[in-house]
């Protein structure tokens, strides 16, 4: 069913969508998995391999979906329908709001994680939180206190998502991405001031080309798609609210430069303060930033430690925001479907897919404690959803993207996105395409078989 154009929303100014598609793509894949991806694969190398990917491959897949969404201004399984009925593609439509539902419903647990920290931060006072590990893992092991704190950032996402694109997504991206923006600098300024923290610069900024194996190269371009947003259908669905002025080469770069500075600003907030204290237990993954951080912050600030309680209060309030943008983006392509595909109204829509998320990630949440037994291939739930969502979705869908704008939509169409039907000059369109065409797709292969051992 189609829906009149003047009932669908749009974003009202540039603005608006380069800040809600930036909202999009700043997330916890930024201030928490790309540090400790810099962490693991040995600094400044992997930095800049890691922005050559954002360049050659995420840059031509951004505008890729944004051609789809505006084009059709459709919600993604509608897009790929009028696009090229009848045919497997749409599956794509279908995956990319399969694959956000997918999402929302692990981040969501992640995302009341950073809630809970926030408060217990402010909570504990300048002495900061203590016993970490031991805190971390009674906390997530806990059946109600980390579902307590999902449903809370759930609700929040909710009421933003139920007041539709301009009022809640906009406005709320308006407000949210420069407050973020603003935490940013304040962590970076402090970061650098503590003592010590030159050894966290070096690290961050002299490539030691040594460490580079093709595994570091392929987690880079993995890193980069996740932290894009690429493949999720959260892009296609912004872009089908963007104006028909919109310029969506130049929209796409301004996102990726954002979250690129984002992910690497995060780095300078961390490492410095990691090295800074010498004798800190550097863990991976989700334990660098719940649990090294907060010895981190009591330690480096221990000579004045108010300053240490209002770095990690800001800390986590950055991630918080950064999740809660990210979130939005991730519900909108199932309430968009749900709205237009069955004609829901938006507030019945939004509600299906909060409380099915709420219900799904609850189970995701108690796979850290009484469901930890409850193992699919010796994964626990969320690690599943984790695994199925960033390793597998997110390849095939994005190798996808790259063949269906590069080879099958007619050129005409994908000049016309980004030209705005040649109103724009067009230097970069044949590198755009040969990106998109041959360089995307070989790419995307190389990434899906490595992470499933192939390679
Ligand atoms: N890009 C977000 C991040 O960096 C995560 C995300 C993935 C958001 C997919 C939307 C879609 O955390």
């Amino acid at each position: 069913m189609t829906v009149k154009a003047s009932e669908r929303g749009t974003f009202s100014s540039k603005m608006g969508i380069i800040l809600a598609s930036a909202g999009s793509a700043v997330g916890l894949g930024n201030v928490w998995r790309f540090p400790t991806e810099v962490g693991n694969s040995g600094g400044a190398a992997f930095i800049l391999i890691y922005i050559a990917c954002v360049v050659l491959l995420g840059l031509p897949l951004m505008v890729a979906e944004f051609t789809v969404g505006r084009h059709t201004h459709a919600n993604t399984v509608d897009a790929y329908r009028r696009l090229a009925p009848g045919t497997p593609w749409v599956a794509q439509g279908y995956l990319g709001v399969f694959t956000s539902w997918f999402i929302l419903c692990y981040y969501s647990v992640v995302a009341g994680w950073t809630l809970k920290y926030l408060v217990a931060s402010a909570l504990a006072g300048p002495a900061g939180i203590s016993g970490n590990t031991a805190y971390f893992e009674s906390f997530t092991a806990s059946p109600v206190e980390p579902i307590a704190y999902m449903v809370a950032v759930m609700a929040v996402c909710h009421v933003v998502i139920a007041r539709g694109v301009e009022k809640g997504i906009e406005r709320s991206s308006k407000l949210l991405m420069p407050l973020l923006l603003l935490i940013i600098a304040m962590l970076v300024v402090c970061s650098f001031s503590m003592p010590g923290s030159e050894a966290g610069l070096r690290f961050l900024l002299q490539p030691d080309f040594s460490c580079l194996t093709s595994d570091v190269v392929l987690s880079a371009m993995g890193q980069s798609f996740f932290s894009l947003s690429i493949a999720m259908g959260c892009l296609c669905t912004y872009a089908s609210y963007f104006r028909d002025d919109a310029r969506l080469m130049r929209t796409a770069v301004s996102v990726a430069s954002i979250d690129t500075t984002v992910a690497v600003m995060s780095g300078f907030i961390i490492f410095p303060a990691v090295f800074s204290v010498a004798d800190v237990e550097v863990s991976a993954g989700p334990g660098l930033v719940f649990i090294t951080l907060p010895n981190v912050f009591r330690m480096a600030f221990a000579s004045v430690p108010w300053l240490g309680w209002l770095f990690a209060m800001l800390f986590y309030m950055l991630l918080l925001l950064a999740a809660l943008t990210s979130m939005m983006s991730i519900h909108e392509p199932t309430t968009a479907f749900l709205l237009e595909h069955f004609r829901w109204p938006r507030r019945v829509a939004t509600r299906v897919v909060t409380l099915s998320c709420v219900a799904v990630g609850s189970l995701c949440s108690l796979s850290f404690g009484v469901l930890s037994g409850l193992r699919v291939g010796g994964l626990t739930l969320f690690e599943l959803f984790d695994f199925i969502s960033a390793k597998i979705f997110l390849p095939v869908g994005g190798l996808i993207i790259a063949l269906f704008v590069g080879w099958r939509l007619p050129r005409r169409v994908v000049w016309e996105q980004a030209t705005n039907g040649g109103t724009l000059r067009t230097r970069t369109f044949g590198l755009y395409m040969l990106l998109l065409r041959w360089v995307a797709p070989i790419a995307i292969v190389l990434i899906f078989c490595n992470e499933l051992g192939l390679l």
